[in-house]
């Protein structure tokens, strides 16, 4: 089995047909058509020999007629970034990018992965987690933290479904809302600062990225529209020991939730220096203009070098 279980040489890779996997079935299907384009022509470019497959339920039968020695995982969301994915590649023994079965998981669930950064003494918001409509609305007046309160889907991404609620009212809405989505409904204390991501690359804190977003919150327009006035300023211009506190978190909970290759978190850096973790994304968005590409970009990772970087880190993790 140690033969294909990677990761790769450069040589070896050259030799292998990379299957770049995109598209899916969730809320983020768009961005991941977008970071799929970006990673296949990058990969192309570096001379690999290359095949675009849109994620359907004829995935196996695909991966095998294609001939697929490597898997490029450029899925988001539930069917893709959230454990499926990987278990089906791990059953056919194709090894892949990025974090395994488990880290996936619990990365997609915000409310397990904050159990497990809570274990781990990484900072995160207060929360409390509910079932379902009724039980997130019979709290309404006792939850154990002061409005504005954030209320959003736990297994949702790119901001579907997030609400920030300054009045009970706002609350009752988010909360109808937000159920509309699968998983359970996660309820945050909001925290006023600074809006910051950590990217981490092969277990190593890559730097930290400013996001100043000129709409309310860092909403899906903020994230994907252009024109929107969002700023991004690199490395983040917070005092040294705040930035290497984020770095630190970042790290800290890709290995609490057990990721490899790329990962990227939000966090909230307030006025005295608290950081608060948000979440982690253990597939993160890879177009061009991502995050974690710029953060990269910042340490002199360009584009296809930080694409085939986590191509050579591609294994079978089970
Ligand atoms: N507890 C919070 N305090 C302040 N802002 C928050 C909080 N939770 C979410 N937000 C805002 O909502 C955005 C999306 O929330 P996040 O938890 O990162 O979910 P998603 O998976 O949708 O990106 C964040 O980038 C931030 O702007
Ligand atoms: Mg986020």
């Amino acid at each position: 089995m140690s033969a294909i279980r990677g990761a790769f040489s450069k040589d070896e890779l050259r030799a292998k047909r990379v299957g770049v996997l995109f598209g899916g079935l969730s809320s983020e299907r768009e961005v991941s058509l977008r970071t799929g384009a970006a990673v296949s022509g990058a990969l192309r470019s570096l001379g690999y020999d290359v095949v675009d497959i849109d994620v359907g339920k004829d995935l196996p039968a695909r991966l095998s007629a294609e001939k697929v020695d490597v898997a490029w995982l450029a899925v988001h969301g539930r069917y893709g970034e959230d454990g499926s994915l990987q278990g089906l590649l791990e059953s056919m023994f194709i090894p892949y990018t990025g974090s395994g079965v488990l880290a996936s998981a619990l990365g997609m669930d915000k409310v397990y992965a904050k159990q497990i950064f809570i274990a781990h003494g990484i900072p995160t918001p207060p929360y409390r987690a509910f079932r379902d409509e009724a039980s997130a609305l019979a709290e309404k007046d006792s939850l154990p933290f002061p409005f504005p309160v954030v209320v959003k889907p736990s297994r949702e991404g790119s901001s579907v479904g997030v609400h920030i609620c300054k009045t009970r009212d706002d609350y009752e809405a988010a909360v109808r809302d937000a159920a509309k989505y699968a998983g359970t409904l996660l309820v945050e204390q909001f925290i006023k600062g600074r809006e910051v991501q950590g990217g981490v690359l092969d277990d190593e804190a890559l730097g930290v990225i400013e996001v100043r977003a000129a709409r309310e919150f860092y909403d899906y327009d903020a994230k994907y529209k252009a024109g929107t006035g969002t700023q991004y300023l690199f490395p983040a211009p917070l005092p040294l020991e705040q930035y290497a506190r984020v770095n630190e978190v970042c790290l800290g909970a890709h290995r609490a939730l057990g990721c490899a290759g790329g990962s990227r978190s939000d966090v909230i850096v307030t006025e005295s220096g608290d950081v608060y973790l948000l979440e982690t994304n253990t597939l993160p968005g890879m177009t061009a203009t991502s995050l974690l590409p710029k953060i990269a970009a910042g340490r002199g990772i360009d584009f296809p070098a930080l694409c085939e970087r986590l191509l050579l880190g591609a294994s079978l993790k089970s």
